[in-house]
């Protein structure tokens, strides 16, 4: 009898997570750093008005490698990072139920919970790099903005974080100076330790946990709609589409925490940004400060990060590349 979920070992897990996770990492990229810019960005100070502009803006000044700023970070760790989140689930999902037998959906909310939980442990640090490399730019033309506006009136310019100055000119050009990730993160560890490099771990927890709360049955559920049996297998494209739609109602549902995570990671700080102490100081003067509305600043662009990004992981994962190939280097020919 064919069961009703795939039994993949975990070497082919882990390179269909890694091959979407490049695919989806080149194709998407250029959103997410928009997405952090737009997060970023307080009222009364915008450099960007719109997605569309941030995008214009960033390709013109920074060109097209500039869109791809921190680009590496998820390409090195994107890997690991499937890997652990999808073996979890897996795990956790084989933990709790029973063979042949559906998940109830309470149980599939705890192994995506799981799941959410197992993931942190790479996405914290990996976000926090990947921040401060794709803010640099908008730092830096905010800079730029400010030197203007205040050599007449002779006021200071903003001191930024020491680790982060050398990432800015602070001369007259606007191309902020090269600092890559290993800098950071070595710097980061030296100033602050281990801690330095989870900043903002509470904001993740609770970003991606109620994340794969919500992803991972509603995928399920999507997948498997309209069929009658278990036994029957869906289509490529249907995985495809149910990863997308689950992934940006999922990606919506969780933007406030995203937007805090955003936040509480920025180091560099521009012109009279606010310093939060945490979560709820932190969720307390953007509702204050900015409105309710702020919590959903990128949060369309966090979709079209999101439904791409995972509906890509579902069809790698339907098709079964990894599966694939390890097939091919244990046989050493094209044979299923
Ligand atoms: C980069 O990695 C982070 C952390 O996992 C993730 O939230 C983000 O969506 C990734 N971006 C892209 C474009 O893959
Ligand atoms: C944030 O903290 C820095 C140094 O701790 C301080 O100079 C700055 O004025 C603070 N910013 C605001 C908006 O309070």
């Amino acid at each position: 009898m064919k069961m009703a979920e795939k039994q993949i070992s975990l070497p082919a897990k882990l390179i269909n997570g890694g091959a979407a996770g490049i695919i989806g990492v080149t194709c998407i990229f250029p959103i997410d750093l928009v997405k952090t810019r737009l997060q970023n960005q307080r009222s009364g100070q915008q450099v960007y008005k719109s997605m569309l502009d941030c995008l214009m803006k960033t390709l013109r000044s920074e060109g097209c490698f500039g869109m791809y700023r921190g680009a590496a970070v998820n390409l090195t760790l994107v890997t690991p990072e499937k890997a652990i989140k999808l073996a979890a689930n897996d795990y956790f999902r084989h933990l709790l139920g029973k063979e042949g037998v559906a998940l109830s959906l309470s149980k599939e909310m705890l192994a995506g919970c799981g799941a959410g939980v197992c993931q942190v442990v790479i996405t914290t640090p990996m976000e926090m790099l990947k921040i401060q490399l794709q803010d640099a730019g908008r730092l830096a033309s905010q800079q730029i903005v400010s030197r203007v506006s205040c050599s007449t009136s002779g006021c200071n310019l903003v001191t930024v974080n020491p680790i982060l100055t050398r990432a800015y000119n602070v001369g007259p050009a606007v191309i902020p100076r090269r600092i890559s990730a290993t800098q950071i993160a070595a710097e980061l560890l030296h100033t602050h330790g281990i801690k330095g490099l989870y900043k903002g771990l509470g904001a993740t927890l609770l970003r991606d946990v109620p994340f794969s709360v919500i992803y991972f049955p509603l995928f399920a559920h999507l997948n498997r709609a309209g069929q009658d049996s278990l036994e029957e297998r869906t289509s490529f494209f249907r995985s495809f589409l149910a990863g997308c739609m689950a992934g940006s109602v999922a990606a919506v549902s969780v933007n406030p925490c995203d937007v805090i995570k955003t936040r509480l990671q920025s180091m560099g700080k521009g012109r009279n940004e606010e310093n939060y102490s945490g979560i709820t100081d932190c969720a307390r003067k953007i509702w204050i400060k900015e409105g309710p509305s702020a919590f959903l600043k990128g949060a369309s662009c966090r979709a079209l990060v999101i439904a791409p990004l995972f509906g890509i992981a579902q069809g790698i994962y339907f098709i079964g590349v990894g599966e694939f190939l390890i097939n091919l280097c244990q046989n050493g020919r094209l044979s299923p």
